[in-house]
């Protein structure tokens, strides 16, 4: 299986698991391996290949090696992605377009790719040919202040990955988004640590009244990527400890 943007720690939490599940993962990223925490960049099970996918023939050679080493993809998670929080009067266009140059673009050539190459290859013994899944979020459904480049990006991913589910649906593919809430990892994480002003609202909006860990979208992806959710197609998964509920207390 694939972790575009693996090298983030939600990338690393999945990995994590999938390895511990039995899955043999390749990480790409367009930062090096050295990020990665020690016991990922010693485990025979999880290989990591550059990879920018805003570039397409980047995405295509990080494909065709990651086949060469593991004879196929089964699951290809589309996971890179940015963050650029702005008031939507004071957005800089120049930060519009990056977000979603990564977050919608970069995926969107991630997936085809993936697609393309899953559809030619057998069906497996659970009767499919592989899964794709998307990083999408709650804000996918839900506005949050400053957010309109990367919730735009999230909304868009979502439907176009009810698109593809619905296109891809007898060719043996399955296609599904996995929503998190707000993790105290990663993007969050640094915007957290560093603006009072956005600790003050993620604090009002968490009914479970703690930020999600990376661990929890982790285990959301064991699940995703397992034949127990071999039924689910076009669908999106919320773990979000209750923030998409609005907090009444
Ligand atoms: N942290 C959160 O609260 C949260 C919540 C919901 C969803 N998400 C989503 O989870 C995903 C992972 O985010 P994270 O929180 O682990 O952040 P992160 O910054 O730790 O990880 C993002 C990774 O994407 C990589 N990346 C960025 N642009 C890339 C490109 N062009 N090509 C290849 N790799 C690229 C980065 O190098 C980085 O390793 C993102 O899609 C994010 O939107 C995060």
């Amino acid at each position: 299986m694939a972790i575009s943007g693996g090298c983030g720690d939600i990338g690393q939490a999945t990995a994590r698991r999938l390895a511990e599940e039995g899955a043999r993962v390749v990480l790409l990223d367009r930062v090096s391996k050295d990020v990665l925490a020690a016991d990922l960049s010693n485990n025979e099970q999880i290989a990591y290949l550059y990879c920018d996918v805003t570039n397409r023939d980047s995405v295509a050679a990080a494909l065709t090696t990651l086949v060469e080493l593991c004879g196929r993809l089964d699951v290809a998670i589309a996971n890179a992605g940015m963050v650029a929080n702005e008031r939507f009067l004071d957005l800089e266009p120049a930060n519009l377009r990056a977000t979603m140059e990564v977050n919608f673009y970069g995926a969107f050539n991630f997936a085809q790719l993936a697609a393309r190459l899953m559809v030619s290859q057998p069906l497996s013994d659970r009767g499919i040919r592989g899964k794709i899944l998307f990083t999408g979020s709650w804000v996918q459904d839900m506005p949050f202040p400053q957010g309109t480049s990367y919730i735009s990006s999230k909304a868009a991913l979502k439907m176009m990955a009810m698109v593809m589910a619905q296109e891809l649906a007898h060719q043996g593919v399955r296609v599904n988004t996995l929503a998190p809430g707000i993790v105290y990892a990663g993007l969050s994480k640094k915007l957290h640590d560093a603006d009072p002003d956005f600790r003050g609202r993620v604090a009002a909006a968490i009914p479970l009244d703690e930020m999600q860990s990376a661990e929890s979208v982790a285990d959301a992806y064991a699940f995703l990527c397992s034949s127990d959710s071999d039924y689910m197609t076009g669908a999106s998964l919320l773990v979000d400890g209750g923030a998409t509920l609005v907090k009444r207390s």
